[in-house]
């Protein structure tokens, strides 16, 4: 068993996610809003983002791959599972769990400008700021983390731990 410490408790998560939702949901007022969710990490966040938020808006899911068993990123980024939908001339909100070096975000957000989509944003449950390898603008931020590897409420080391209600950082990694 790997050792852990919880660093965010379900409990600060929902709180902070209405007041997110509440943002997102007047900032879009009379849009035509679609939201990206980037699997697998931020479907947990995106299921509850999502209910709390009060306007019309679609979903759809990308799949990025750039992480293997590894808690490095290996700087390559690549689009294992594109959207179904049509972006074209719609508000396009992509939601993610963590934004560690960006390359990730700065890979997507290219591939949309692409597309023609209307306007482009990003919501993270959480900012691993001080990691941040390119220029990337974050639009919506859950909680800034200084650092650490974390799990849980989705996110994963080596596919484990995703099922865990609470977010905790892993002792002895980077
Ligand atoms: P980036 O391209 O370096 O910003 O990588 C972002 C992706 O790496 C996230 O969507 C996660 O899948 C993964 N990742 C980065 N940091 C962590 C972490 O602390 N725990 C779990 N996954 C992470
Ligand atoms: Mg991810």
């Amino acid at each position: 068993m790997q050792e852990k410490e919880i660093v965010i408790s379900r409990a600060e998560i929902s709180g902070r996610i209405k007041e997110l939702a509440k943002e997102i949901s007047s900032d879009y007022r009379n849009c035509n809003l679609i939201v990206v969710g980037v699997l697998k990490g931020a479907f947990v966040f995106l299921a509850d983002l999502l209910r709390e938020i009060d306007i019309p808006l679609e979903v759809d899911f990308v799949r990025l791959a750039s992480y293997g068993a590894d808690t490095v990123s290996s700087g390559e980024v690549r689009l294992s599972n594109d959207i179904e939908l049509e972006i074209v001339g719609k508000d396009v909100l992509i939601v993610e769990d963590i934004v560690d070096t960006g390359l990730s975000l700065v890979f997507l957000r290219k591939l949309f400008a692409g597309r023609n989509a209307k306007s482009i944003r990003i919501c993270t449950l959480i900012d691993k700021k001080e990691r941040r390898q390119v220029e990337l603008e974050i639009d919506y931020t859950g909680f800034e983390i200084e650092n650490g590897f974390l799990v849980g409420y989705g996110l994963d080391f080596a596919e484990q731990h995703r099922h865990l209600p609470d977010v905790y950082r892993l002792k002895n990694q980077t």
